[in-house]
């Protein structure tokens, strides 16, 4: 593992023209961030050694460096996802190669359906707190004190000063955010009506197949994370409706341009 990572950060340093210390992680269809990247060296995950391949639709698939405003960033457009029949080191290996990058701070995005009843669909919800269902947790195994401790604290799993600081940013650009907790399973279903019931009685604001191992990842790996989630379903008694792929991708597309906002504002 820690020689696939270094042999995959050595790739990327040749391409590399900047040192960012963000890295950005963007979720299914959320790739339009990407398009406010200025300085723009673009790298097909397929191109990369040790790189698993993206297969989901939507997903472009790309390592890209530049610059979002002032600041140096490294972005992911698309990410690996467990439902795709990678194992949890390889959904959270780019993540790895980022701590070996130097990045010191993550931003995720993802798309989601809402629990939480005040929720309206397109809302953006900045993630909180996250609760982790899925059946094979990333850090399981021989741990690597080169990596991170064993029993990583995860009691701020989500930089509280990050989060202060985006909703101070969405206030004054009046863009309407909440919060709340992230519920992270494995998909590829969406959820049943008693599915979705069971994820708002434990605690859970709004449900999504991501984001969960990477998060975790990066807080064993010293990186301090934001996450924002577009709602764009909502698994609420009396408001639960059909969901399609499709339907998630365009809510997450017409209200992408303030998340993107937040996120650049945020960076710089
Ligand atoms: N459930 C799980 N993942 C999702 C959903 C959902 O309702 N909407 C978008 N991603």
């Amino acid at each position: 593992m820690l020689q696939k990572i270094q042999e995959t950060a050595d790739f990327l340093r040749t391409k590399m023209q900047s040192n960012p210390l963000t890295g950005i992680i963007l979720g299914t269809g959320l790739g339009n961030l990407v398009t406010q990247i200025t300085d723009k060296i673009e790298i097909p995950y397929e191109t990369i050694p040790n790189f698993p391949v993206s297969t989901v639709e939507g997903h472009s698939g790309k390592l890209i460096f530049g610059k979002l405003g002032d600041v140096d960033v490294l972005a992911m457009q698309g990410r690996f996802h467990y439902y795709e029949g990678y194992d949890m080191k390889a959904v959270t290996f780019p993540v790895r190669v980022m701590k070996a990058l130097g990045i010191e701070t993550l931003l995720v995005s993802n798309a989601s359906g809402g629990m939480n009843p005040d929720f309206e669909i397109g809302d953006l919800m900045i993630i909180t707190d996250h609760i982790n269902l899925f059946p094979e947790h990333p850090l399981r195994g021989k741990n690597l004190p080169e990596l991170g401790t064993r029993f990583p604290d995860m009691s701020e799993a989500y930089s509280k000063e990050l989060i202060a600081k985006a909703k101070t940013i969405a206030a004054k650009n009046n863009i309407k955010v909440v919060e709340g907790v992230y519920v992270g399973t494995t998909g590829p279903t969406f959820e049943t009506p008693a599915e979705y019931r069971y994820f708002h009685a434990i605690g859970g604001d709004a449900v999504g197949m991501s984001t969960v191992p990477e998060v975790i990842v990066a807080n064993h790996a010293g990186i301090r994370c934001f996450g924002i989630s577009i709602v764009t379903d909502l698994g609420v008694p009396g408001k639960i409706v059909e969901v399609s792929h499709e339907e998630v991708q365009e809510i997450g597309n017409s209200v992408q341009p303030l998340m993107t906002l937040i996120m650049k504002e945020l960076i710089n």
